[in-house]
């Protein structure tokens, strides 16, 4: 096994189906029963604030009742271990969910934002949003309401941290995508960069993702078992 010292890992709604949060795309996920064009684009928010903050308050309210799984705890195993070597482990998520912080992991890019998080329009605050969201919560920092909106990046947003990503990718001499369809981009063309750069790449999935082709190595199965059992191989 190479000793891989900078790790860039990716993870998707997979990693935390097994706490059992919805995945998008899965039989019955989130996609079958809500219409995205609805809850997740700036459109649909203007169109009807109320559906789209009902929306992410039932998903908010959710995460009390969801724990971190074993993957979630690899990875911040991992995230340690590699530190204590002079290592590093980029954790980019396109998850809302604080499942990550929460098993422990430090350095995350939150590339779609934080359920547990919300924007004010009119000062650009972004600080926790307690408890559920509406039209009329006035902003912790500016004192208006009116403004306040879930700190999640919708479809045609510009995803955060890209920079960070990038920058990460282009050290790393390990990326690692974890349950994630590979259907939405920027996140699903971070393989595609990896490899261009002669970074090798492994998929850590339930089952193929719609970019399995580009990845030089792939171990599928549920993430709590698949990528516990890679970072005990990544530690030895
Ligand atoms: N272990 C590992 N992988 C799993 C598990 C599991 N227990 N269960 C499901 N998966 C895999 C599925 O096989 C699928 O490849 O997780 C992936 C989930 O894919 P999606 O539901 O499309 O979720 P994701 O890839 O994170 O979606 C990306 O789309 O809707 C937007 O912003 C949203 O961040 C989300 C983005």
């Amino acid at each position: 096994m190479a000793r891989h010292e900078n790790i860039v890992v990716l993870t998707g709604a997979g990693i935390s189906a097994e706490s059992g949060v919805a995945t998008f795309r899965d039989a019955g996920g989130v996609w079958a029963q809500y219409d995205y064009r609805e809850v997740a684009t700036p459109e649909g928010f203007a169109a009807n604030p109320a559906l789209v903050h009902a929306f992410y308050n039932a998903r908010r309210r959710g995460l009390g009742a969801v724990q971190p799984n074993a993957a979630h705890r690899a990875l911040a195993a991992l995230e340690r271990g590699l530190g204590e070597k002079g290592g590093r482990l980029t954790l980019i998520t396109q998850n809302v969910d604080d499942l990550h912080e929460r098993a422990g992991s430090k350095n995350i890019l939150h590339m779609h934002g934080e359920l547990s998080k919300a924007e004010c329009a009119h000062c650009g605050d972004i600080g926790a949003a307690r408890g559920d969201l509406s039209v009329e919560t006035a902003c912790n920092a500016c004192g208006r309401a009116g403004g306040m909106r879930p700190h999640v990046v919708w479809f045609g947003e510009i995803p955060r941290f890209m920079d960070e990503a990038m920058d990460a990718i282009m050290t790393a001499d390990l990326f690692v995508s974890v349950g994630t369809s590979g259907s939405v981009y920027p996140a699903a063309g971070f393989v595609g960069e990896a490899r261009a750069l002669g970074v090798p790449a492994t998929e850590l999935n339930l089952e193929p993702s719609e970019n399995a082709y580009l990845f030089t190595d792939s171990r599928y199965g549920p993430a709590t078992q698949v990528v516990a059992s890679w970072v005990r191989e990544m530690l030895a």
